[in-house]
């Protein structure tokens, strides 16, 4: 069960990293070109949204359930987790900067659900799931995922 859910967390890594790619980049010609905020950039950033909000789940699992690097190093380590980087990383920073970065996607995306001119959809596009992505990629524990 373990495996599964670490090749579940590990595939929608790249998910969640193409579809943002995707759609940053569309929104920075979007706003430079002036065009129009399509349906299309509308399900792209919802895809966005559910590819993290699945690994919000998945990752959830892996912490609470199966990974020694998430409740269980608590239980085991006490307050020695924040002196081990290794688990310090996954244990405190990886969640939490993640839980943040996932929020302000999603703030973005209902933002954008709400507003009408083109050129500020864009723009929350950019921000807010630029903003996500960079949190996202800050507290990837590299070593782990190859
Ligand atoms: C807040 C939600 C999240 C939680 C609670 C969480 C939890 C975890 C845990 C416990 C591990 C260690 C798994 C192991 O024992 O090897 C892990 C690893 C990892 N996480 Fe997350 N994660 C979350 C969100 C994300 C997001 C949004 C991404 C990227 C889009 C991501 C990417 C990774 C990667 C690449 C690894 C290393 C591969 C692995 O060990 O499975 N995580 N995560």
């Amino acid at each position: 069960m373990y495996e599964i859910f670490q090749l579940i967390h590990k595939t929608l890594f790249f998910v969640v990293m193409i579809l943002g790619l995707v759609v940053l980049v569309k929104a920075a010609m979007g706003l430079s070109s002036k065009s129009e905020f399509t349906e299309t950039d509308r399900k792209l950033g919802l895809f966005f949204l559910i590819s993290n909000h699945t690994q919000l789940l998945i990752g959830l699992v892996l912490y609470l359930f199966l990974s020694p690097f998430g409740l269980k190093a608590f239980t085991e380590l006490g307050s020695e987790v924040m002196k081990i980087a290794e688990y310090r990383k996954i244990a405190v920073e990886h969640i939490f900067t993640n839980i943040i970065a996932i929020a302000l996607i999603t703030v973005g995306y209902s933002k954008n659900k709400r507003a009408t001119d083109s050129a500020v959809r864009h723009k929350n596009a950019l921000i807010f799931f630029g903003l996500g992505l960079v949190l996202l990629l800050s507290r990837i524990p590299w070593d782990k995922l190859f």
